[in-house]
């Protein structure tokens, strides 16, 4: 088996991000050495894989307690890492011990949380199974819970000691899940590392087949590109300079329509439109030149990602935007291309541009 480390520099101890195929033994090689309990949360959907890896997680002198949580978004509430908290309370859980948190990015958004909060923090294993979970959620240490006034309003930036990308998961995930991953791929690729795009344009069937060498190269890329950003910036400072802000690439328009949509839509899905929109603002901007306009909406059409979003909601979508978390105060700004792999900021666009934008993406 050829294993991948990525190491990733932090605030504390740096950590490696750990891909391979069929490496979920690794995961009891990447636990603290002096953990004697472990806690590992897993959603309902994944419980029989979860009990096997909870098997080898025990050992002589070594606890394991499995923490069953709702699947999907239902698991980020106060509600729930309530139950978590309590559950490690009954069981001891000391500043030695170790969470483990296996499932898709709500699952180790949660885990994440609970880890970052309980004694103020201990340590925490992530096992991602969703693609975006292994290129975006698990890498980085942003964690978070929902509450009624929106999501992802209440976290820790928690830094996980090891995170273990097992890609055997993903022949099990559905494809329209597959699919929504690969808009953060296709975000790093025109953010940080043109060759993703590349990849993905020679050969677009194989970066959607889970057991590809293609897709196992995408995420090692992409986990590479969120690896640099978040080293140089693991508190999100509040600047000019292009932080983890980068990340957001495709990001403000994107939420928009997640937050039109009651949030049905796939967050990758909307990302995929953020970007096309954002694209078209820079070249209105006269920033972007056309060709890479183009090139977003054929690579995003090629491995199925929306690239169009309905007309006559602009004056909710425009809304949106302002309550952007990025927005400061009330001007919004952007993460905008001048090229592919030359990201900057584009503050306070003109009205006109932003409504043309929307009107030529989504005719
Ligand atoms: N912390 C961060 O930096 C960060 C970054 C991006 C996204 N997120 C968060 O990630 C969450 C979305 O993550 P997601 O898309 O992984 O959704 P998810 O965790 O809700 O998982 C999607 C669904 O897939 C199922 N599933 C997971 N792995 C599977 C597998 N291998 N086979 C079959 N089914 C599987 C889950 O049980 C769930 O029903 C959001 O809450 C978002 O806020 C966090």
């Amino acid at each position: 088996v050829t294993v991948t480390r990525i190491p990733v520099g932090g605030d504390s101890a740096p950590y490696d991000v750990v891909i391979g195929s069929g490496i979920l033994g690794d995961v009891a090689g990447s636990l603290p050495a002096h953990a004697t309990r472990v806690a590992l949360m897993h959603p309902e959907a994944l419980g029989d894989r979860a009990a096997d890896l909870a098997v080898s997680l025990a050992a002589p002198g070594r606890e394991v307690i499995t923490i069953e949580l709702p699947d999907g978004e239902a698991t980020k509430t106060a509600e729930v890492a309530y139950g978590c908290w309590e559950a490690l309370g009954r069981n001891g859980f000391t500043r030695t011990d170790v969470i483990v948190g296996l499932g898709g990015g709500a699952t180790t958004d949660l885990a994440g949380f609970v880890a970052g909060t309980w004694l103020r923090g201990v340590a925490v294993v992530l096992v991602p199974t969703t693609l975006l979970a292994m290129v975006d959620a698990a890498v980085g240490g942003k964690t978070g819970i929902n509450t009624a006034s929106g999501k992802n309003l209440v976290g820790v930036i928690h830094e996980p000691a090891a995170v273990v990308i097992d890609t055997d998961w993903l022949a099990t995930l559905p494809s329209a899940d597959l699919v929504a991953g690969l808009a953060e791929v296709i975000k790093t690729g025109f953010i940080a590392d043109p060759a993703i795009l590349d990849v993905i344009e020679a050969d677009p069937a194989g970066a959607v087949d889970p057991h590809s060498a293609v897709l196992r190269e995408l995420i090692e890329r992409s986990v590479s590109v969120k690896a640099r950003v978040v080293s140089a910036d693991v508190r999100e400072r509040i600047g000019d300079d292009l932080g983890r802000e980068v990340l957001n690439y495709g990001h403000t328009f994107g939420h928009a329509i997640e937050r039109a949509e009651d949030y049905r839509w796939r967050h990758g899905d909307a990302v995929a439109v953020g970007m096309l929109y954002v694209a078209a603002v820079a070249r209105a901007a006269g920033l972007l030149p056309d060709e890479v306009v183009e090139r977003h909406r054929s690579i995003l059409a090629s491995v199925g990602l929306p690239t169009s979003y309905v007309l006559g909601r602009w004056d909710e979508l425009r809304a949106a935007m302002r309550v952007d978390k990025k927005a400061r105060g009330d001007e919004l700004r952007f993460v905008v291309l001048e090229d592919v792999g030359r990201p900057r900021i584009l503050r306070g666009p003109d009205e006109g541009v932003l409504r043309a934008a929307y009107e030529e993406v989504c005719r």
